[in-house]
């Protein structure tokens, strides 16, 4: 059976770092606050005003082109998982697809927030599946810090910028994206929501002085439905492949909060020394957390490792996949290219 493995990850992240401290003096806010109540402590801004996600998505889209050793030009299709896409029009994957000079491919954005990565790894495995397409680049990409009040404490020391890829091949090995189970529904969506600069309230200084262009978050509410539905949605998966946690290699959990994560984990029947977890470094990139972790844990990962992918995000939006890795990462660490390692695509 053809499958759709991940063959290579990049990474972008900003220089600057914006410390706990620091925001300690832009708001009532303290680091120990922070550290216990998300585990945050500290997250990269991008602070060029000049540069946006697109930016991010072709840095980390080449560090990917280079590290698999092909060109820009073999791409078939570009999807950018984005909610920080740097214009309306054009896409951002029309602006990545020229920065790569990706000549030969098409693509698109989508938006489902903190999910939107695996939502997007999703759709590029059916397109790898379905043998219409060859070589998917999939990048989550957001810079968060456009959308954040901060003067608003219970949400600017969540987030931070940043961008990962990940390029989606076809597998005859039986390695790749084995099973997934994704959702979304808009009930109680006011307790997670940018409700300005849509067609519903299109930018006006009615927009702008309530201050709904930026990100609103009822934080508690959030935490509850975000824990049960990763839970349930990872243990939906895990049931139906036959898969305890021990046979669970990683869980890469969405980076929201620590104690989300712990809690999903704990429900698994996964250890911590399963779990990939960098929120301390990044906060909450949205799009790009999932990939960050991969590119961070991508040295330690070995052909034939289970992963349990799961996210939850704003929508609400939701899901789990249950990918088995398709090289490895030692080869990465040798410096060498993960395609001596990886499957050939056919
Ligand atoms: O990524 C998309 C999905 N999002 C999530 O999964 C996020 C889910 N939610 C969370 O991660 C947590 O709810 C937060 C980290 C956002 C908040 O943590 P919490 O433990 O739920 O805190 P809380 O909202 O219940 O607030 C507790 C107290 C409040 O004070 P009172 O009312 O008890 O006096 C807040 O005003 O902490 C206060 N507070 C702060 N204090 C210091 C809120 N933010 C801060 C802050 N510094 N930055």
């Amino acid at each position: 059976m053809r499958r759709a493995a991940v063959t290579a990850v990049g990474h972008y992240l900003p220089e600057d770092r914006l410390t706990n401290e620091e925001l300690s003096q832009l708001v009532d806010t303290n680091d120990e606050w922070i550290r216990t109540r998300t585990g945050i402590i500290e997250r990269r801004i991008l602070r060029d005003k000049s540069k946006a996600s697109a930016f991010m998505a072709i840095e980390a889209g080449k560090e990917l082109l280079a590290k698999r050793g092909i060109a820009a030009e073999e791409l078939d299709v570009i999807i950018i998982a984005t909610i920080t896409q740097d214009m309306l029009v054009p896409s951002t994957a029309c602006l990545v697809q020229t920065g790569l000079g990706a000549v030969n491919a098409w693509g698109f954005d989508l938006n489902a927030a903190c999910c939107g990565f695996l939502f997007a790894l999703n759709t590029a495995a059916s397109f790898v599946e379905s043998g219409r397409y060859e070589k998917v680049l999939v990048v989550g990409t957001d810079k968060m810090s456009t959308l954040v009040d901060f003067t608003d404490r219970s949400t600017c020391v969540l987030f931070g910028d940043g961008a990962g890829a990940v390029l989606v091949e076809a597998d005859e090995e039986g390695y790749g994206v084995i099973d997934s189970a994704l959702y979304c529904k808009a009930d109680n969506w006011e307790a997670l929501c940018i409700r300005g600069g849509g067609s519903l309230y299109p930018p006006s200084e009615a927009t702008l002085a309530d201050g709904i262009h930026y990100l609103y978050q009822d934080g508690r509410v959030v935490f509850r439905i975000a824990v049960e539905g990763m839970a349930d949605v990872a243990s939906e998966v895990m049931k139906r492949n036959g898969l305890n946690g021990d046979d669970v290699r990683y869980l890469v959990p969405h980076q929201a909060n620590q104690r989300i994560i712990r809690a999903v984990a704990r429900r698994m029947g996964v250890s911590m020394d399963g779990v990939m977890l960098n929120i301390s470094r990044y906060g909450n990139t949205t799009a790009a957390t999932i990939p960050l972790c991969l590119h961070d844990w991508e040295r330690e990962l070995r052909k034939g490792d289970n992963l349990i992918v799961a996210a939850f995000g704003g929508g609400y939006t939701w899901g789990a996949t249950y990918l088995r890795w398709a090289y490895d990462g030692s080869a990465v660490a040798a410096g060498e290219s993960p395609l001596q390692s990886a499957p050939t695509a056919t």
